[in-house]
């Protein structure tokens, strides 16, 4: 009984300070869109003697606290790296098992107040669906039908993504809309024409890269969207473990390169 109490008043004064420091982060420039390359489900599965799916598992757990930080914080698009197309090479029993971790959660996401209702958060799912399987698929046009009227953010689940198959589809669409619009001998398509065509095309633009578990790699993710400005961070975290206390110093950081661009504007109007 005492110990359970104990364990009350440890997970209060836990969420009370998260809130705080939340609180005190808002009041800070904030970034518009932040990525998630969610990287070492299966090492800390391993670590700590579970099994695969169970990794996936913790890592939706993972997935679920850091967008609900993000809304908090008022971070209007979340995306997030569920599955690469190339993670099709991996085991049958993998594979399924992620397949159906996400037609549960997505699912689940889509219910009457859960987290999806409660921020007005629409959620996209980005890559080539017609790869993944019909009930998955079924799922997808579920919780994008519900969510579509949401407009305070935006979660872009990737699934099955890959950035080189995005940029050749969005190159090819432009180029056909080029064609369609003007002389077929001159086929003239610009940055913007791409991006217009992008499955983040109604996302903004990327603020914040972040990919744990140590690996240095894009992994062919978002490859078009990192621009000059956005900031990559590479944390030793596993994804299940990445919390808040991780991603403070990476918004901090971005604050900082904020309140610098800013420095000399003011210096220069006074
Ligand atoms: C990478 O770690 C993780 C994945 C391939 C799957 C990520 C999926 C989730 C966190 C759940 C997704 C939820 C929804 C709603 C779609 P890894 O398997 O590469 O681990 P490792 O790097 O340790 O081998
Ligand atoms: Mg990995």
């Amino acid at each position: 009984m005492l110990l359970r109490c104990l364990r009350w008043i440890r997970v209060k004064i836990t969420q009370r300070a998260q809130r705080f420091l939340l609180r005190v982060l808002a009041s800070g420039p904030i970034p518009q869109h932040v990525a998630f390359v969610m990287d070492g489900n299966r090492r800390y599965a391993r670590r700590h003697q579970q099994a695969i799916h169970e990794g996936h598992s913790e890592g939706f757990v993972a997935l679920r606290r850091m967008l609900e930080a993000c809304l908090r914080l008022d971070i209007r698009c979340v995306s997030a790296y569920a599955f690469a197309m190339d993670n099709f090479r991996r085991s049958p029993e993998e594979v399924d098992h992620l397949m159906k971790l996400a037609h549960e959660k997505l699912m689940e996401m889509s219910l009457h107040g859960q987290i999806l209702e409660e921020y007005g958060v629409r959620l996209n799912v980005l890559g080539n669906r017609s790869l993944l399987p019909d009930y998955v698929q079924e799922a997808i046009c579920h919780v994008e039908s519900v969510t579509r009227h949401n407009n305070k953010a935006i979660l872009n689940i990737c699934m099955s993504y890959s950035s080189q198959d995005e940029m050749t589809t969005a190159v090819e669409s432009a180029v056909r809309n080029s064609l369609e619009k003007s002389d077929p001998d001159i086929c003239e398509i610009t940055e913007h024409d791409i991006s217009a065509q992008l499955m983040t095309a109604g996302s903004p633009p990327l603020d914040i890269l972040i990919r744990t578990s140590g690996v240095k790699r894009l992994s062919d993710f978002l490859l078009w969207q990192c621009s000059e400005d956005t900031q990559i961070h590479f944390s030793k975290a596993y994804w299940p473990e990445f919390g808040l206390l991780d991603f403070v110093p990476i918004l901090l950081d971005y604050q900082r390169k904020i309140w610098r661009q800013r420095l000399p504007t003011r210096r220069l109007r006074q």
